[in-house]
């Protein structure tokens, strides 16, 4: 019996109307624009004003409008997962709700938390469930509102993040799809990037809330640092493990944190800039949405064929790179 592979049949974002300028963060903290789009690469990013909206708002949106692009029958998908560290409440998870929001009564729901690298982890997760041909119709979902954990008072993050989603739908294929994957983890890294309270260690009360501890707290030095080394390695590492040279790939997808750390990645991996999905200018960091979104983004260019390589850095720490065959001409 030949392998299965589970292949991308569709991807849909979701963003939030509200675009918050540098302009605007000009007027919240002691920023500039120069300095923002010199040290960051970003100009604007969306926000989720709504205050009755949440993570799986943006979540069935793109669950939603994915279906009707790829006209998926909504009682065929059997389970949905959703990467997040902004679910709508700590229980129960955002993908059961996002599934009753979008009316997929047929599906089962779980989250995965890892940070930035969550969509990429969810990815195969999912992709596992078709290549042993357990379920046939998987969507995976990256979605972050991060502006209800960012302190719009604190210049060394709110000018990083954003709101977004993206969704894939995933089904079995012969000849294309997730091939090969490395992730590593590192958990002493939750030093350098976490929120400190509102977790079983320090839960919420009158004091976490004074010491603003309900925000991501974060060393961006040190994390850069880990994030270039973390992605070029494991990006180097599933492209021996498949005897791919930088030549070979068609499109890289890096997580979308800043872009000195994707033009570093880029440039340690001799990968011309032109193969690098970029959109952070647009939507800043939006946690486990980037990837998705860069892949909506640039749904119209991508081919049959094409050879892609995604990769992400995040909080815990957690990284790797994923290395997929795309299934159809967009
Ligand atoms: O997605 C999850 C993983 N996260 C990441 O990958 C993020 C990794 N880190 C970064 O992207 C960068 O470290 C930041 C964008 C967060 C910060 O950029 P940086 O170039 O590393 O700045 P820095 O923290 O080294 O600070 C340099 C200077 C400091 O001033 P002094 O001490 O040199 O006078 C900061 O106070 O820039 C100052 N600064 C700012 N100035 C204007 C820091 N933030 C700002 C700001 N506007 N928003």
């Amino acid at each position: 019996m030949s392998k299965k592979y589970a292949v991308i049949k569709g991807v849909q974002g979701a963003l939030p109307d509200y675009v918050l300028t540098n302009k605007e963060l000009e007027t919240l903290v002691d920023t500039n624009d120069e300095w923002i789009t010199t040290r960051t690469g970003i100009k604007e990013r969306r926000i989720l004003k709504d205050k009755d909206k949440a993570a799986s708002d943006l979540a069935a949106n793109a669950v939603e409008k994915l279906l009707e692009k790829t006209g998926t029958n909504k009682d065929d998908i059997e389970l949905v997962i959703v990467a997040t560290v902004t679910a709508d409440m700590v229980f129960p998870d955002t993908a059961n709700i996002t599934c009753d929001k979008a009316g997929l009564n047929n599906a089962f729901g779980f989250d995965i938390n890892a940070a930035c690298s969550g969509f990429l982890f969810a990815l195969t997760t999912g992709a596992q469930y078709i290549e042993t041909g357990r379920l046939k119709k998987v969507i995976v979902v990256g979605v972050d509102v991060m502006s209800t954990i960012i302190d719009y008072t604190d210049r060394a993050t709110c000018v990083i993040f954003g709101d977004g989603c993206g969704a894939v739908l995933l089904e079995a294929s012969e000849d294309s799809g997730v091939i090969d994957s490395v992730f590593r983890g590192d958990g002493s890294g939750r030093h350098y990037l976490h929120m400190k309270a509102g977790g079983s260690l320090k839960p919420a009360s009158k004091e976490t809330v004074e010491n603003r501890e309900h925000y991501v707290y974060q060393e961006g030095r040190t994390v850069f640092k880990h994030a270039v080394k973390g992605m070029s390695t494991t990006v180097q590492e599933v492209m021996d493990r498949n005897n791919l040279t930088a030549d070979d790939i068609d499109w890289v997808v890096p997580h979308q944190a800043n872009m000195r750390i994707i033009s570093s990645v880029a440039d340690m991996l001799r990968f011309p800039m032109e193969k690098v999905m970029q959109n952070i200018a647009h939507y800043g960091n939006t946690t486990a949405g980037t990837l998705p979104l860069c892949l909506w983004d640039y749904e119209s260019k991508l081919k049959k064929g094409d050879k892609i390589i995604l990769t992400a850095f995040g909080g815990g720490f957690t990284w790797g790179a994923t290395y997929l065959i795309w299934g159809y001409d967009g």
